[in-house]
């Protein structure tokens, strides 16, 4: 063996994380002590049995079983170029799942011929499990709100606001004008809160995308909204990605229409080879980001993006408008 191969072993062998190599075809040439725990067994080298991965089984983070020669270490070899930070469940043989970020990136020679490959597989289990908790626990405390909310607080406002109505017209509009107003904007203004909260997400994004459009606009009569959806976007997404995406579009409008005094609003949702997109562009007052009051809002939707392993980014000028840009590897 040559000394760099060597010397690069060493090195995988001090990582804190399961690392391992491939050949060109696939064979597996090296993995280290971490490798093992992740996977719960050790495979055998050069065995065409263990190509591309030592795993039992695999799976993407939807669940669907995903052959090994579809796994990244494959993909890495087959087209040449890296892939980092990719969602794989990996099944043990004794039936425990973990969850990893794969790191698989093709090793090449002085001449730039492709030798084989590097994966490192990191486990992350741990910190998913406590992501979905909190995760829960946030979509059933945000329900209890809802649901106190509109049972109770809009009950009685309604109530008190007709009966003010009824006292109104029986004292021929005498007084209270202003009251009515305000309390009527109170019910309108909580009423659109319980709407936000509630909103379900059983249908295809793009049609909850525009039926979240269509609630806004009736919310926001001064401001025009619209969807553009690319040709190629998945017509169908994970479970796990739709409702987190409907709400981060949803927490993106909310904030258009609260605060951006926008005349416009664009929906994007796009796509290519690598990435799925959705882009909330509005032309309103603009604000910055870094200084901006720490708000729910903000930090529930990089929570969730970050929940389905994707990237929130805000981009906001003074005077010119904020876009919401959401984009998320397409390896599902
Ligand atoms: N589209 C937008 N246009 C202008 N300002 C915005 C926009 N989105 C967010 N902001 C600013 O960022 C702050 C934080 O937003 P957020 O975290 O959603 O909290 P909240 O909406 O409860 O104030 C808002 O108070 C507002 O000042
Ligand atoms: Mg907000």
């Amino acid at each position: 063996m040559r000394e760099g191969e060597l010397h690069f072993r060493r090195l995988l062998e001090k990582l804190p994380a399961g690392a391992y190599t491939c050949d060109r075809d696939g064979l597996i040439t090296y993995f280290n002590q971490h490798a093992v725990e992740v996977w719960g067994r050790e495979p055998k080298l050069n065995d065409p049995v263990d190509r591309y991965c030592g795993s039992f089984k695999l799976f993407s983070t939807d669940g669907a079983a995903i052959t090994h020669d579809r796994c990244w270490m494959a993909r890495a070899l087959e087209t040449n170029r890296g892939y980092n930070r990719r969602e794989i469940v990996i099944e043990r043989p004794d039936g425990e799942r973990i969850t990893a970020l794969a790191h698989a990136n093709p090793i090449h020679d002085e001449s730039g011929n492709l030798l084989g490959a590097v994966n490192v597989l990191v486990d992350i289990t741990d910190r998913k499990r406590a992501e979905e908790a909190l995760h829960e626990i946030r979509e059933a405390e945000r329900r209890r709100i809802a649901r106190d909310l509109h049972d109770v607080v809009l009950q009685d406002l309604s109530a008190t606001l007709q009966s003010l109505q009824a006292a109104q017209v029986e004292s021929e509009g005498v007084g209270l004008d202003q009251e009515v107003e305000t309390l009527r904007n109170a019910v309108q203004g909580l009423r659109n809160a319980v709407y936000d909260l509630y909103a379900e997400d059983t249908q295809s994004l793009s049609r909850t995308v525009e039926s979240l459009l269509e609630l806004n606009r009736q919310l926001a009569p001064g401001c025009e909204m619209t969807l553009s959806v690319d040709h190629g976007f998945p017509s169908e997404l994970p479970d796990t990605v739709r409702p987190e995406l409907a709400r981060i579009v949803q927490e993106a409008l909310a904030n258009v229409r609260r605060h951006s005094g926008a005349h416009r609003v664009e929906v994007t949702l796009e796509s290519d080879e690598d990435e799925i997109r959705a882009l909330i562009t509005d032309d309103g007052r603009g604000f910055e980001p870094d200084r901006a009051r720490p708000g729910v809002g903000l930090t529930s939707m990089e929570e969730r993006a970050a929940l389905i392993g994707g990237d929130l980014e805000i981009r906001s000028e003074l005077g010119v408008g904020t876009q919401v840009r959401f984009c998320l590897w397409r390896d599902f």
